[in-house]
């Protein structure tokens, strides 16, 4: 139990965390609960201008830029969220553990300068609970062919996406108690209830 949590969805492409994020959102405002949604990259104007420019299909930027327009897309929200930190629930679809994942264990960027800059710009801000969702390479494939339109980061290699995985399944491991690792490739509303049934206990 949690005091108004800070409650992030974190995995790879096609592993169902938008659509649980959302599923808890639709809970939340049915139950009269106060809570703020944000995306990241993305969240509010400046924020979403930045994510067009990582994620638009003809942007070759190198890793490191790419690294600091995460990040800088992240000091865009920054504001927003210590202004409702343990005022409000607050729900992130991806934050810190997105950036360690795929920028350290996807594409190698240095962990210290990572962990140096999230630090810099959260200050005191800190995330309560995690669910890490999870999906295999059929399902992950399937889901993303299933996809109208693909972004830049939707067109790596299914071994890119793996090394990503397993970044965020070694960061859950390290902090259990902070972590629900959500299997998505069971049955859908199977997970909604359990999510739903696992926020209950935290909110
Ligand atoms: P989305 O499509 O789930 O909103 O995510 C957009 C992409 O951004 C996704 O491929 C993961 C990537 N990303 C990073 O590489 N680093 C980060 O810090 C964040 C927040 C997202």
């Amino acid at each position: 139990m949690f005091k108004k949590p800070v409650i992030v969805f974190e995995g790879i492409e096609g592993s169902g965390k938008t659509h649980h994020i959302r599923n808890i959102s639709t809970y939340l405002k049915k139950k009269k609960i106060d809570f703020i949604h944000i995306r990241e990259p993305g969240g509010n104007i400046n924020s979403e201008k930045i994510r067009k420019l990582i994620l638009n299909r003809k942007t070759n930027f190198n890793e490191i830029t790419d690294f600091l327009l995460y990040m800088a897309s992240r000091n865009e929200n920054i504001k927003m969220l210590k202004k409702f930190y343990k005022k409000k629930i607050i729900l992130i679809d991806r934050f810190t553990d997105s950036t360690i994942a795929y920028q350290h264990y996807g594409f190698g960027v240095d962990l210290k300068l990572i962990n140096y800059i999230n630090r810099f710009l959260l200050k005191n801000f800190k995330v309560d609970y995690t669910f890490l969702n999870i999906v295999n390479k059929t399902n992950m494939i399937k889901r993303l062919q299933d996809r109208k339109k693909l972004n830049r980061y939707d067109q790596f290699s299914y071994k890119f996406y793996d090394k990503v995985q397993k970044g965020f399944l070694k960061l859950a491991r390290k902090n259990k108690k902070k972590y629900k690792i959500i299997n998505s490739n069971l049955d859908i509303s199977y997970n909604q209830k359990l999510i739903i049934e696992y926020l209950n206990k935290i909110i």
